[in-house]
């Protein structure tokens, strides 16, 4: 990856579980934005030349999260558009730190409705004899964290995704325009 890039730092990072619609939402949103949108999980695949299930079959999920952390670092410092994050990657504490003072978003979705999402993908979390069930678990042990890191939370289910890209919009112009918000 290039390390001559300006600095710069997302509009707005998105947040939460598989499923969720991080990427789905993330392009509608850098579109109505007018700024470039871009994806962790995308930028893993492309710096390394390799599918994030090779990855974490061949090499396993701890050098998945290593790869995973250096890339998201990179674009925190770099990319000046709308980001969504990869679902795990807040639990790796130094992207957790990397995300401090940055405008994140955290996307939720019940285990319901992400698993529906996500049940026919090949996403390597998910890949056991009861993915359901696992969902399940994932979402339950993340939810505090998704929560803790997010300067606000959406509901990813709340309509589609261009209804979802709004309601963050409508939260970006509160944030921004805050004096405005309290008078109204
Ligand atoms: C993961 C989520 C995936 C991908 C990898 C691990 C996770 O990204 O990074 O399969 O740990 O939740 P999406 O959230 O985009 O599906």
């Amino acid at each position: 990856m290039s390390t001559t890039r300006p600095e710069r730092r997302p509009v707005v990072v998105l947040i939460g579980f598989m499923g969720a619609g991080k990427s789905t939402v993330g392009r509608i949103l850098a579109d109505r934005l007018g700024v470039d949108f871009l994806d962790t999980d995308a930028e893993v695949v492309r710096s390394t030349g390799r599918t994030i299930p090779d990855i974490f079959t061949t090499d396993g999920a701890e050098r998945f999260r290593e790869i995973e952390r250096d890339v998201v670092l990179e674009i925190l410092g770099s990319h000046g558009g709308v980001l969504a994050l990869g679902g795990g990657a807040v639990m790796t504490p130094a992207v957790a730190a990397g995300l401090a003072g940055h405008r994140v978003v955290y996307l939720k979705i019940d285990a319901e409705q992400g698993f529906a999402r996500v049940r026919d993908s090949d996403r390597p979390l998910i890949a056991g004899d009861d993915p359901h069930r696992r969902y399940g678990e994932l979402l339950a042990e993340r939810d505090e964290t998704y929560l803790r890191t997010g300067t606000f939370t959406v509901d990813a289910a709340a309509g589609d995704p261009g209804d979802v890209a709004d309601a963050i919009l409508a939260e970006l112009a509160r944030a921004l325009v805050p004096e405005r918000a309290a008078t109204t």
